[in-house]
Formats: structure tokens, sequence, C-alpha cells
């Protein structure tokens, strides 16, 4: 099966780790009240190395989960790592499929989950279709998705901004789409999900909360610089366009006065 186009992170072990990293950081503010509370079977589409599957698994004891995933380095990696957790034994699956042909038949699941995939996939309609296609009438699915327009940092840091512009242009020219969480809503709609509502999800951080700032600084240089292979080999930044990020974070890291922000989306719907 091929690696998705729209991949910019890339399959390197040090990103396997980023994304375990990023799953627990962000856990609070994704995992939020989620509605699987009387679910039994959950599709997680795009399950990667199965961070998300462990959180769902830890949040709802009732819930098995079958996890999607195209690549099988992805898959192997959630194997080994879902073995190690208890509350998961004999509760999760990992197949080896493509989010737009999903091998299931009609209501095979009462809830499905999608977090940081759509922006990677031509084409997020025919995605979402086959997550309405295999819930049953009620069935919840709950998406968050990145909207990249958002990112601001003071002080200001011409050099990340235009390292994040090619960044984001890079993922449209691969197929995939840095801005997918504004277009949630009509997504959702578009292939038949009913009661389809938004939440703008949104880290300000200032010096009302200056661990928190610091910590998150140092997530997001991680999730930037994630990128700077794919972008280099590309031709889309220059080596002094990296450093000279590089510099800027350093820098606004090391600012008492440091503002950071970002708003992704989440998006609940149900089957119908
Ligand atoms: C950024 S990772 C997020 C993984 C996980 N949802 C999380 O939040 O940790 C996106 C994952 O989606 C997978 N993916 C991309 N396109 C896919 C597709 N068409 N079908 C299934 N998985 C896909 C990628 O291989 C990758 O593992």
């Amino acid at each position: 099966m091929p690696t998705p186009t729209g991949y910019l992170h890339g399959y390197s072990d040090e990103e396997r780790e980023r994304l375990h990293r990023q799953a627990r950081f962000l856990e609070s503010m994704v995992h939020d009240r989620l509605p699987f509370r009387r679910r039994k079977k959950l599709l997680e589409v795009g399950s990667g190395v199965g961070a998300q599957t462990e959180i769902l698994l830890r949040h709802f004891p009732d819930l098995k989960i079958t996890g999607v995933e195209i690549n099988e380095a992805q898959i192997a990696e959630a194997r080994r790592f879902l073995g190690t957790v208890p509350w998961a034994a004999g509760r999760y699956e990992v197949v080896h499929a493509d989010g737009t042909r999903l091998p299931f038949g009609p209501e095979s699941f009462d809830s499905a989950f999608l977090c940081w995939v759509l922006e990677h996939v031509g084409d997020p309609v025919r995605v979402l279709g086959e997550v309405r296609r295999v819930l049953s009438p009620g069935a919840p699915v709950v998406c968050s998705e990145v909207l990249n327009a958002t990112f601001f940092l003071d002080p200001y840091s011409p050099d990340t901004l235009r390292y994040w512009t090619a960044f984001n242009e890079h993922q449209l020219s691969v197929g995939g789409d840095p801005f997918v969480g504004a277009k949630l809503g009509n997504l959702l709609q578009s292939v038949g999900f009913r009661d389809v509502s938004t939440e703008v999800k949104t880290f300000h951080l200032d010096n009302r909360a200056p661990g928190e700032r610091a910590e998150f600084l140092e997530y997001w240089s991680e999730l930037l610089l994630s990128g700077a292979p794919a972008l280099l080999a590309a031709d889309k930044v220059s080596q002094e366009i990296v450093d000279g990020m590089t510099r800027e974070l350093e820098r606004v890291a090391r600012d008492p006065n440091a503002v950071f922000f970002y708003s992704f989306i989440q998006a609940r719907a149900r089957a119908w």
C-alpha cells in the first residue's frame, strides 16, 4: 500500500516518538468530554502509532477499538506499544487499510474518532463518506484537525513565518490540506452526517501561564522541525531559513513576554 502522498512528517523513529509525546501533550484538549461513554465498537482512522488509541481505551473501559492505518511501520509500532498497555489487552486491532476504502460492511461500528489525519489525505470527503457508511445510525464521530492559518508568535519571527508558509504550501502541493479544520463542518455535512457542530480549541499562551508556554514552545519547535528534512529535500526552504527559524524560536523561548497562539478545530456529528 502506498505511503499517503500528503504525509509531510515522514515515518522515522523520531517522528513515531513525537506522535506519542504529542498525543499525551494534547490529551486534555483533544479528549475533553468525548461522546463515547456507552459505545462499544469505535473506528479510528489514521491510528498512527496507537497513541490516541491508548488514551481512548483508558478513558472508556467498555470500548473496543479498530484502528485503520495505511503505513505498516506505524502499525508495527502501534501493536508493539499497545502490547505494553495493560488496559488495552484484548480490546484493539489495527488493520492495514486506506481510509478511502474501508474493508468493513455497513453498521460495523457505533462510534468513530479521527485525529490529525484528514490534513494528510487527498480526498477527505471520500474518507468521511466511508466512515459514515460503516457507522450505525446515531453513531457519534469526532474529528480533530489543524487550522494552520491561526499560528502567531511574539516577538515577531519572520523566518518562522516564511518556513510556516512553505510548510503549508508543501502540504497543499502534495495533496494534503493544512487548513482542513475550517472545512470540517462542510465536509461532514456533505456526506450526510447530521447534528454537525464545531469547536475552536485555542492555545493562547502568555505571561498568565509561563510554564505551559515554555512546554508548548518546545513541543511546537519540535513539530516545525519535523517537517524540515522534507522541505529541504523538496527545495521549499533554504538551510538559512531553517537556521533563522531555530534562532527565532530560541529567542521566543527566552523572552519573558512571549506570546504563542494557535487554534485547531474539533468537529462532532452523528451518522444517519
Ligand atoms: C499525524 S498522524 C496522526 C496519528 C494519530 N491519529 C495521532 O493523533 O497520533 C496521521 C496518520 O494517518 C495515517 N494516514 C494518512 N493517510 C491515511 C489513509 N488514507 N488511510 C489510513 N491512514 C492514513 C498516516 O500514515 C499517519 O500514521
